[in-house]
Order: C-alpha cells, then sequence, then structure tokens
C-alpha cells in the first residue's frame, strides 16, 4: 500500500521528449475523454484533422472484462488504434487491473484511470471522481493496475471533492510514488460539476506537488486561453474537451501554436461541411443508422452555429429520423454559411451520401 506523504517543494525536472513520447502526449495537446462523444468515429475525424493525441471515453473496467454487447464494441473500437490512450473507470483495483491487462494485450499505448467523472450514475458507484474521497482506495489502485501491465499508466482527476477537501496535490504525489507516469487535472471540484470556472492556478498545486507530468483541462477554448492555462499551471501541456467538439480543428492548430508555428486558419463553411458529412457518414457506419442518427445529433448542434437562423436548421436537422433530411438541411445551412463568407459552395456537394 502506498504511504501517504504530504507535498513537498523539490526541485522538479521539466519532462523530456523522451518522457512525453512515451506516455502519447509528445503534441503536447489531448483530445479529452468524453463519454458518447469521443467513439472511434469521432476520433478518426479528428485525427484526419491533424495532430493532437486522442483518448477513449471511458469505459467501465467489469463491462471490459464481460465483454458484454457494449463493451465488445468499445473495446474493439481500439484496435487497429496506433498510439490509442485508453480511460478506464471502476473501483475494484484488481477488476480495474485485469481491465488494464484486457487493454494493454489489445494494443492500448497507455492506460489512463478516470477519477474525474462527477456524473450520479458514475459516483454513485463510488467510481470517477468518487474515488478521490478515498484516498487508501486511490492508492491501492495504483498500486494493484501499476503491478499488472507494462504500458504508461495516468491518472485523470478533478481538484478534490469539494472545496474543502482539495487533495489532488496528495494524490498526485501518491501516484507518482506507485510509479505512474503522468496525471491530469481538470481544474474543478466534483462538487462543481461544470459549474463556475476551472481554476489552473490550483492546478499548479498539483505540479508543485509532483515531477511528474501534469496536463492542464478545463474551459480551454482558445490559443490564448492555452497560453495562460498553462502559465498559471506551470503544466507540460493541455487536455481540451468540450471546445474541440465545437472546434475540431482547435488541437491540429493548439499544436502548432505549442510549437510556435503558425495555426492553420480555422476552415471555412465550405471544408467543415465536408468534415461534418465525413463524420456523419463514418458514425453512421459505425454504429448503424438509427444509434448512428441519434449520436451525430450533438455534432450537428455544434456545428451548425454562426449565422442567422441558425437554430431552425439545428432544430430542424436534429429531430428528423431521415439521414437524407438532415444532410440536406444541413447542405443548406452551409450554402448560406458560405454565402456569408463570400466564398459560394457547390450546393449539392456531399447529398450523394444521403441516397
Ligand atoms: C459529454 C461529456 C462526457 C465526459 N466523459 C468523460 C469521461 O468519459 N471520462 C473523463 O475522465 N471525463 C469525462 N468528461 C470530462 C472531460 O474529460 C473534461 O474533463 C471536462 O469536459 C472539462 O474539460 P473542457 O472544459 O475542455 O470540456 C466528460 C465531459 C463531457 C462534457
Amino acid at each position: 500500500m502506498t504511504t501517504l506523504q504530504t507535498p513537498t517543494n523539490a526541485p522538479k525536472k521539466t519532462p523530456c521528449s523522451d518522457q512525453l513520447e512515451r506516455l502519447g502526449w509528445q503534441d503536447r495537446v489531448l483530445l479529452a475523454p468524453m463519454s458518447g462523444v469521443t467513439d472511434r468515429p469521432f476520433r478518426d475525424y479528428i485525427r484526419n484533422l491533424g495532430q493532437g493525441q486522442v483518448v477513449t471515453e471511458m469505459i467501465a473496467s467489469e463491462a471490459a472484462i464481460r465483454q458484454v454487447k457494449d463493451s465488445r464494441k468499445l473495446n474493439q473500437a481500439i484496435d487497429d488504434e496506433p498510439g490509442i490512450i485508453v480511460q478506464l473507470a471502476g473501483t475494484e483495483p484488481a477488476l480495474i487491473a485485469e481491465a488494464a491487462r484486457i487493454m494493454e494485450a489489445r494494443g492500448a499505448h497507455t492506460i489512463d484511470l478516470n477519477f474525474g467523472c462527477p456524473a450520479r450514475k458514475v459516483v454513485n458507484k463510488a467510481s470517477g471522481s468518487a474515488l478521490m474521497r478515498d484516498e487508501a482506495l486511490c492508492g491501492a489502485i495504483f498500486d494493484t493496475v501499476r503491478a499488472a501491465i507494462q504500458v504508461p499508466l495516468t491518472v485523470k482527476m478533478r481538484l478534490g471533492w469539494d472545496d474543502d477537501t482539495l487533495n489532488a496535490p496528495k494524490l498526485a504525489r501518491m501516484a507518482q510514488e506507485a510509479g505512474l507516469d503522468g496525471i491530469t487535472v481538470h481544474g474543478r471540484t466534483r462538487c462543481q460539476f461544470y459549474k463556475g470556472e476551472a481554476n489552473w492556478e490550483k492546478v499548479e498545486l498539483v505540479q508543485a506537488a509532483t515531477s511528474l507530468p501534469l496536463l492542464v483541462n478545463g474551459d480551454i477554448r482558445t490559443l490564448a486561453d492555452i497560453d495562460l492555462a498553462l502559465k498559471q499551471s506551470a503544466a507540460v501541456g493541455v487536455m481540451i474537451g468540450r471546445a474541440a467538439q465545437d472546434r475540431p480543428w482547435l488541437l491540429d492548430q493548439a499544436v502548432d501554436h505549442l510549437a510556435q508555428r503558425t495555426p492553420k486558419p480555422a476552415p471555412k463553411a465550405a471544408e467543415r461541411h465536408a468534415g461534418l458529412c465525413d463524420l456523419i457518414e463514418r458514425m453512421l457506419c459505425y454504429h448503424g443508422p438509427a444509434h448512428g442518427l441519434r449520436q451525430v445529433r450533438k455534432h450537428v448542434s455544434s456545428a451548425l452555429v454562426g449565422i442567422d437562423g441558425a437554430g431552425a436548421y439545428r432544430k430542424a436537422a436534429n429531430t428528423t429520423d431521415d439521414p437524407a433530411v438532415m444532410l440536406r438541411l444541413i447542405n443548406d445551412f452551409f450554402v448560406q454559411a458560405a454565402a456569408q463568407e463570400q466564398t459560394p459552395i457547390k450546393p449539392d456537394a456531399n447529398l450523394a451520401l444521403a441516397a
């Protein structure tokens, strides 16, 4: 069992590029795991847009082991996905370790432990951010999973359960002592859910407690946010969630920005249109027509923004059960968006998909 120790102020070594490469963090920009969002089609879509590392949505350890219908699909999704970082959720150290072994054997590059999910259905099972309330159990999970796998092991957590228990620095230290390789911190407590603002300065207290590479997460929406979050947290890189769903090209821009290259401009309407159609095709193919259409709606909502009357397009596109109608509405939206940019696109582009 890991012994608890208070944070020290020992001098830190800046993580070297070999260390980041080993973790799969070499771009210093990661797509945050988002259940129901960062599925295989979305991960492939993000990869096709350029740089930035992707992480699976969380996979429940028990389900990964039992290989029931839905989890079998989640598990198989990582096959033939080099460099994939797999996030596991769970409560029982031995079960998480077993799931980690299975994922390692399937080719996971890195295993990430979910200590951050605030959802009631997760914390009610004492999983996700609820784990942060039981430091002894956290220590047992670190030790047991570390001993079970050879690939890098990381943990994603929040600042603590609530403002009175900001124990992320202590857990970070425990993670380091147990031989973990990296940490991500979302700068909110569990009790905040997604309210208020992420506190990047408090993330710095976690970085100060460990010499492990750390990613700062929460409310990073722009390149300027990246600069400020890194400055305030002293983290080595960023993890971006919701903003990457709204603007999937942000990860590629962020990697260039951090490498002091000029980022590519945001894509024009025609490119965004083609990208969305590509994603829809992937999702319908992967999830099947009915479930795929439901899953795709959140991406349609994120994409159809920025012009007068966008709300009406979103509503119409997201209430139809007919993919052809959805694609026609999306086409009409982007014709208008392109007209506003004064870069007309071919009105019937991508309607072939609807045939
Ligand atoms: C729809 C949704 C699903 C999420 N699912 C997960 C998850 O599976 N695992 C996890 O660690 N965090 C999950 N999160 C939290 C995100 O990874 C991230 O920590 C949070 O959204 C804050 O980052 P952001 O402001 O960049 O979105 C989820 C968040 C959202 C919005």
